[in-house]
């Protein structure tokens, strides 16, 4: 049965080739007085840093600037930014980027309203009242942080990297123009795109019964990722791919497909462990990570579920065979399709052995209180094992 569900998410979408007009006045609506959060510099090599000063300056607003955010972003310059909007008034955190920039400011949004230590909210050792007002302009449909009520954010001291979900991480407002895509290296258009179809299968993949709706909805989402990503590959100026990609990314995470089911987030769990330790991309982590999950669940949750994926989403013939014989050949085609876009499925791929297979297993289990997702409730060793699947 559908389980009770409130869902309220009140990011404002503004979305399109026109979008980035609009950020005066979103600004304006909650002050002048704003902390630009940014990453490595692709921001300036695209000329959307210049757009984004003639807008402050088109307000008179005053700004500091954050920049420097690293993919897997570090918790020191969380403190850094807390520091400037403490020290200064901040009225807006506004991040320019993907969700390394948008995930630092929400800390720092958090942080500037809390007297203790930011890092104590994300181990659930504390919690804050109120935080600054966040508003985003995104470049990378990936992490759909954009509308997400999540932030994730290392401790680099023992790449600890956690996950804190919070109503007081949605941003304001969140500016989505599709051609600030363009010029994504192709490894990040790809990573993002098995990111968004990750977020999808997570919620997916549930024992729930009855939830026809949020089940359809998302094959339409997964189908359209396997639509346009290899046009994207291919053409990355293409507008309407990068546009329906960067629109699944927003809605894949912004919780209404999470409605009335129980999601899983083993996948994601086990490559937070991956990305943190080896400081690989988020995305190329889970086209490794999520085929060994699967492949480890099938035999433990029963095949019907991952069939319907299968048939549904892969168009794995129904009359293929078994219904594991269909669960088995959507993996493959899902593992044929990561490798299309150049992804990693192996972890000896992505350069890495099996050393750290118990730390990372233990890890995992431990940040989520010993039981790692929810399809199939699993251990620390059962992590291994999956680790191990995925070598
Ligand atoms: O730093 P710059 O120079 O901007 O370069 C970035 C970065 O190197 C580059 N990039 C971004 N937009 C670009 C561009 N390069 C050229 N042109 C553009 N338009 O891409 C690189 C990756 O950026 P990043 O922000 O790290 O990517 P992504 O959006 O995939 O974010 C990954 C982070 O989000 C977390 C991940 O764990 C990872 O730390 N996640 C956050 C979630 C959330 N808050 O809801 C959910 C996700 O499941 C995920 O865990
Ligand atoms: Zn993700």
């Amino acid at each position: 049965m559908m389980i009770d569900f409130t869902f309220h998410n009140p990011a404002k979408i503004i979305f399109g080739r026109d979008s980035l007009s609009h950020l005066a006045q979103e600004i304006l609506n909650y002050g002048t007085r704003v902390l630009v959060v940014y990453g490595g510099g692709s921001i300036k090599r695209i000329g959307l840093y210049d757009e984004v000063m003639e807008s402050l300056n088109s307000i008179a607003a005053s700004f500091w600037e954050l920049s420097g955010v690293q993919p897997n972003p570090r918790l020191s310059l969380v403190y850094e930014g807390i520091d400037i909007c403490k020290k200064n008034g901040v009225e807006l955190v506004l991040a320019v980027g993907g969700g390394s920039v948008i995930d630092t400011a929400k800390a720092i949004a958090n942080g500037a309203c809390y007297g203790g230590d930011v890092w104590d909210l994300y181990l659930g050792k504390a919690s804050n009242e109120c935080a600054l007002p966040l508003g985003t302009v995104v470049t990378i449909p990936a992490a759909g942080s954009e509308m997400s009520f999540s932030s994730v954010i290392t401790r680099e001291e023992d790449s600890c990297k956690v996950g804190r979900n919070s109503p007081f991480n949605v941003p304001k407002f969140s500016i989505l123009n599709p051609e600030y895509t363009y010029s994504l290296p192709p490894y990040q258009t790809a990573a993002g795109c098995v990111d968004i179809m990750a977020h999808l299968m997570e919620r997916y993949f549930t024992q729930i019964q009855h939830v026809e709706l949020t089940d359809r909805m998302m094959e339409g989402a997964l189908v359209t990722m396997l639509h346009n990503s290899p046009i994207v590959m291919a053409d990355p100026t293409n507008y309407d791919a990068r546009a329906e990609i960067m629109w699944t990314g927003c809605l894949a995470h912004n919780s209404l497909f999470q409605t009335g089911r129980i999601g899983d987030w083993a996948s994601h769990k086990l490559e937070h462990e991956l990305s943190a330790l080896y400081d690989i991309a988020h995305g190329a982590g889970l086209a490794i990570m999520f085929p060994a999950w699967m492949k480890y669940v099938l035999p433990r949750s029963g095949a019907k579920k991952l069939a319907q994926f299968a048939t549904r989403v892969l168009g794995v013939p129904e009359d293929l065979g078994t219904e594991e014989d269909i669960a088995y050949e959507g993996i493959a085609r899902l593992e044929g399709f990561y490798r299309s876009l150049d992804m990693p499925v192996r972890l000896h791929e992505a350069g890495i052995d099996d050393r750290d297979f118990d730390r990372m297993a233990q890890r995992c289990a431990d940040l989520v209180g010993g039981t790692i997702g929810a399809f199939v409730p699993l251990s620390a060793s059962d992590a291994v094992e999956i680790y191990k699947l995925a070598l």
